[in-house]
């Protein structure tokens, strides 16, 4: 018999049965070591932020580390040695990467591949973010991380090919699904809204994509109590996999853009809100095809980590409210 072997970057399958070992640490946060990338990203701007007072942070942009130089990654990961890597880089340009799949598939799957590999033979832990758009959208409910993955578009597909290539060669890992990521800082689709609203009396949105909006702040909250967990507690084995974490409640892309109209106005952005029309999904074509479920079931990641799920609506104040110079009239 014969054992084939699956390189998921060019193979996917929905495979992922790992036996992992225990770890236990007694180590005090500032000298647990990470290594985090895609430091300038949206997500990785807030993880920075917030771990660099948790623990011993090194922090690397696109610039100072491309996940896609296998040697740059072992030659940086080797001589660091980080007890945690944290992947905050991806190729996420969802309708870009319908015409250019080699560079979705070499960001996506290549280079957390490379992460996996160094950090197994380092026997660090590697904590990586993935997507609501693994799955189809097709189903009734929310997604648990049960759910089999079958992602509709190319962007989907190299994300779900780099869960893959992390779960076949890096024992410990967390990966961590989120979905509709918006922040203070970087192009999300708050900013869009406040932007098209100073100038467009009417909008015409979405409302049959459904979903959880997420604040990039509350996910690097996540990130720094699974670090915690993992590295002063006596975490099970058991417990690395995959893990959905999204902001409550679940909402269209038309009733979030009713919410950030509100949070405009209440910041006094805006003097007049504009009216907001609804549309089904066939009425905006996109290169890419988008979930119409896009809800994650966080029941997981709430019981195992005991952490609260994020309250977009909150956050949303925040992020627009924020005296942000990028935000204001001009
Ligand atoms: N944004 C969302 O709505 C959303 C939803 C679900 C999941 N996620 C996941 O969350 C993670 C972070 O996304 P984000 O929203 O923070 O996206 P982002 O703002 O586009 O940040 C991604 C970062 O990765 C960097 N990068 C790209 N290619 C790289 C490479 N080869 N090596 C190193 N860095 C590279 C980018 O740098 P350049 O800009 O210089 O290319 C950018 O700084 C991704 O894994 C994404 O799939 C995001």
């Amino acid at each position: 018999m014969t054992n084939k072997v699956v390189n998921p970057c060019s193979e996917p399958n929905t495979s992922s049965s790992r036996f992992y070992t225990s770890i236990k640490s007694n180590k005090t946060s500032k000298t647990v070591k990470v290594l985090l990338t895609g430091a300038a990203g949206a997500v990785g701007i807030s993880i920075a932020q917030h771990l660099a007072e948790q623990v011993n942070l090194f922090s690397y942009t696109h610039e100072q580390l491309d996940i896609t130089h296998a040697d740059s990654v072992f030659t940086v990961i080797d001589k660091l040695k980080p007890d945690i890597i944290i992947n905050a880089a991806g190729y996420t340009a969802v309708d870009n990467a319908q015409v250019d799949e080699a560079q979705a598939r070499l960001v996506n799957c290549n280079g957390a591949k490379n992460l996996a590999l160094a950090a197994e033979r380092i026997d660090a832990i590697l904590i990586h973010l993935s997507t609501d758009y693994v799955f189809s959208g097709e189903s009734d409910s929310a997604y648990t991380e049960q759910d089999l993955p079958h992602p509709i578009n190319v962007y989907g597909h190299s994300k779900l090919a780099g869960e893959l290539a992390i779960q076949q060669h890096c024992a410990k890992h967390i990966i961590i699904r989120t979905a509709w990521v918006f922040a203070e800082h970087g192009h999300n689709f708050v900013k869009t809204i406040v932007e098209l609203i100073k100038t467009h009396p009417v909008l015409t949105i979405v409302d049959d994509q459904i979903g959880g909006p997420t604040y990039a702040g509350d996910i690097a909250k996540v990130i720094g109590t699974v670090v915690d967990r993992i590295t002063h507690t006596d975490f099970s084995a058991d417990n690395y996999g995959v893990y959905h974490y999204c902001g409550m409640p679940y909402v269209s892309w038309k009733g979030f853009a009713d919410s950030i109209i509100l949070a405009a106005k209440q910041a006094e952005l805006i003097a007049v809100s504009p009216k907001v029309n609804g549309t089904v999904s066939e009425n905006y074509p996109r290169p890419a095809k988008r979930p119409k479920n896009s809800r994650l079931d966080c029941g997981k990641i709430q019981q195992i980590f005991n952490v609260s799920l994020s309250d977009w609506q909150t956050a949303l104040t925040f992020v627009v409210g924020s005296n942000n110079k990028d935000l204001e009239p001009k």
